[in-house]
């Protein structure tokens, strides 16, 4: 007898945490760990978005929020929206949550019958697996390797759609590939959608800001104003304003996808934080220079882990355009064996011998539902990526 729904059977909890656990447990023994695996910028809230922040919860404003956000974060959201992405949106069209991840659920929650199909390129953000598998959904795994530089193709996606498909998701930067779209990519994919009216459109543009190289970014929403009315676009405040702490996420979609998701939301959390939604007003209207700032450090570090793997042989890394993760592929050492004997079957194999033989928290690729590769963090200092990357080279030279 189990006291647990049959669904929580196949959810698992976050991989990431669990890596990050296992390198704070060795930290806590003394061992000099560099823990790569967590996915937060390592920057501080900018300050005049704390004091927005302080001043509200001063000021009074300290009670529930309208549900689906107050009237000013709403507006902020709209004027991003308007001001970044080129795109106009109602009040009736955004909701606010508790974090982005909340905007995911509440949107599948709604939406999602029984066996319904929701459409993932591999690599792909772990949650978006398990919030389907938790809702009875099912995840329709696409594999896109180093050949597509992770993006899905429109003969993959065609591929894939059934009747049953409700959802495909999309991520812009990828977690964790740094996957960015182009404008026709989009549109591409947009023709093949356009074909098959039952499926809907989650595009997952948190990462929006952190893109490299000089590169635009382009919301599916600009990319594909057709599919508008089954299109809901999903961003919030943690990765670029450095926020994760805050909880604080919105999306953007047709007005009868929101409402239903405002009810969901009303019946779990009641509303997203409301000194977080004045912190988030603050970030969306207030000065951006940090958001540059955050974005500059990003890519000198890419830089750096770029040139560094090229030293070593056999992992392969196809430099990011964006987000602050590298993907690296790790095939070369799949069947090797390990100083103490041990040999190394798969990615998660992989993982463990970083951690244990150069004290490097990674996460492996079948986290992500692509293998063989393993993913590091690129939040965290130059020297401390500098000094785990050299170690990790060091010690797959000992693998026989
Ligand atoms: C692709 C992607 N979407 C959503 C989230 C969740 O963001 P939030 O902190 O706003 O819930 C993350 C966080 O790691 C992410 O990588």
């Amino acid at each position: 007898m189990t006291l647990l729904t049959k669904h929580m059977a196949s959810v698992k909890a976050s991989p990431t945490m669990a890596v990050s656990q296992a390198a704070k447990a060795l930290i806590a023994q003394g061992v000099d760990v560099a823990d790569l695996a967590l996915g937060e910028p390592d920057f501080d809230t900018p300050r005049h978005i704390i004091e927005a922040a302080y001043q509200a919860a001063l000021s009074g404003d300290t009670r529930y929020t309208a549900t689906a956000g107050a009237p000013a974060t709403k507006a902020a959201v709209i004027g991003k929206f308007a001001r970044e992405n080129g795109l106009v949106f109602e009040s009736n069209e955004i909701i606010v949550a508790n974090g982005a991840k909340q905007v995911i659920f509440n949107a599948l929650m709604t939406t999602l019958e029984q066996g319904g199909e929701v459409i993932l390129a591999a690599p792909y953000f772990v949650s978006y697996t398990d919030i389907t598998l938790l809702l009875g959904g099912v995840p329709v795994i696409v594999e896109c390797g180093l050949s597509s530089r992770f993006k899905l193709t429109p003969e993959a996606l065609e591929a894939a759609i059934t009747p049953k498909s409700k959802w495909v998701l999309l991520n812009m930067p990828g977690n964790p590939s740094g996957a960015v779209y182009s404008k026709s990519e989009l549109q591409a994919l947009g023709a093949v959608l356009a074909r098959h009216p039952q499926v809907l459109i989650l595009s997952d543009e948190i990462y929006e800001h952190i893109i490299f190289d000089g590169r635009e970014f382009v919301s599916f929403g600009q990319a594909c104003p057709e599919l508008r009315e089954r299109t809901l676009i999903v961003n919030g405040v943690s990765k670029a304003y450095a926020m994760t702490g805050w909880r604080i996420g919105y999306g953007a979609g047709p007005a009868e996808l929101i409402n239903g998701m405002t009810t969901v939301q009303s019946q779990s959390t009641t509303g997203a934080c409301t000194i977080a939604q004045a912190a988030a007003v603050a970030a969306l209207t207030g000065p951006q220079q940090g958001v540059t700032r955050f974005c500059e450090a990003f890519e000198k570090r890419r830089n750096l882990v770029v040139e560094a793997f090229s030293k070593i042989d056999g992992l392969n890394l196809d430099a990011p355009d964006g987000a602050f993760y590298a993907y690296i592929e790790c095939g070369a050492y799949i069947g090797k064996t390990t100083p103490s004997g041990d040999k190394i079957e798969n990615d998660t194999d992989f993982t463990h011998f970083l951690l244990a033989e150069a004290r490097v928290a990674a996460v492996p690729g079948s986290a992500y539902g692509l293998s063989p590769f393993f993913r590091l963090s690129t939040a965290t200092s130059e020297d401390v990526l500098t000094a785990a990357i050299e170690r990790i080279g060091s010690a797959v030279a000992r693998l026989t």
